[in-house]
């Protein structure tokens, strides 16, 4: 059983803490916020500790509510708060948050020389999965026509960071995405291969916030199956799960 510590109850977090809490592999120790006075969610809605990372001695805390793994849906600034304690434990790191400079992924990175560590700007398994399978199909067939749609709701007003993503790792410029605002779409992305003879489709829709955690815990197991420290992206995991899956087939 993997013990957790969560960081960031907010609307990613306490999805999040809905998934780990239903995993059987996983327990779901304490939950920090930045600022929380008791010990308890007052709302009811958690039975989980909550406690505030502003507020709390965090190695004491750690002494008495040891945890194998943080997972971070908090904001940029708190990995200088828990990370030197991470490092000393080494204890593994998932964090999900897309705004860090480049002087906090330095940081991160640098975690990963003592411990096992995960930083992802997007971490669902759906979308890390649909970018992975559009760059095979890059490889074997570049001679393709490649575009990018993005639809969401209508009040978004910019291109959707995800379909950058996409764009990029498919070595396309911005121009190649196409973008949609309609009504309440949660989130659409799709890659359209364009064949003389066939098209290729792959897509994405985002359902619920739910699925950072489904992402969360995929890369908890995958960290965790490993023994040596280190810095790893999503899509690193997923490629090794690949590996070893297609190797023992
Ligand atoms: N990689 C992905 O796919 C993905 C997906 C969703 C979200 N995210 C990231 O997750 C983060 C949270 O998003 P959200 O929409 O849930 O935001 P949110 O609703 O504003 O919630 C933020 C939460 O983090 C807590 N927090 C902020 N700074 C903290 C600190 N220094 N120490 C401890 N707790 C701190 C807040 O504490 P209080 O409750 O005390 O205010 C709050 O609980 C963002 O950075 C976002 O980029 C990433």
């Amino acid at each position: 059983m993997l013990k957790i510590g969560l960081i960031g109850y907010g609307k990613a977090g306490q999805a999040v803490a809905n998934v780990l809490q239903a995993e059987p592999d996983l327990e779901l120790s304490w939950i920090a916020r930045r600022t929380h006075q008791n010990a308890f969610d007052e709302s009811g809605a958690c039975s989980i500790p909550v406690i505030g990372l502003d507020q709390i001695d965090l190695a004491n805390w750690l002494d008495k509510h040891p945890v194998d793994a943080l997972v971070d849906f908090s904001g940029p600034e708190a990995v200088r708060q828990y990370g030197e304690e991470l490092r000393r434990r080494r204890l593994m790191l998932v964090t999900a948050i897309s705004a860090y400079s480049d002087a906090d992924l330095a940081y991160i990175q640098s975690l990963g020389e003592d411990a096992r560590v995960m930083s992802c700007p997007n971490i669902t398994l759906g979308i890390n999965f649909l970018i992975l399978a559009a760059r095979l199909l890059r490889e074997i067939a570049p001679h393709a026509d490649i575009a990018i749609l993005e639809e969401h709701f209508r009040d978004k007003p910019e291109v959707s960071g995800t379909a950058r993503k996409i764009a990029e790792s498919l070595e396309l410029d911005d121009a190649n995405i196409t973008s949609l605002r309609l009504g309440g779409i949660v989130g659409h992305h799709e890659v359209v291969f364009g064949f003389p003879y066939q098209t290729v489709r792959l897509s994405h829709d985002s359902i619920r916030r739910e699925a950072f955690g489904t992402g969360a815990a995929f890369a908890l197991r995958e960290l965790a199956a490993r023994t040596e420290p280190g810095y790893f992206s999503f899509e690193d995991l997923l490629m090794q799960r690949l590996r070893t899956q297609w190797l023992r087939a």
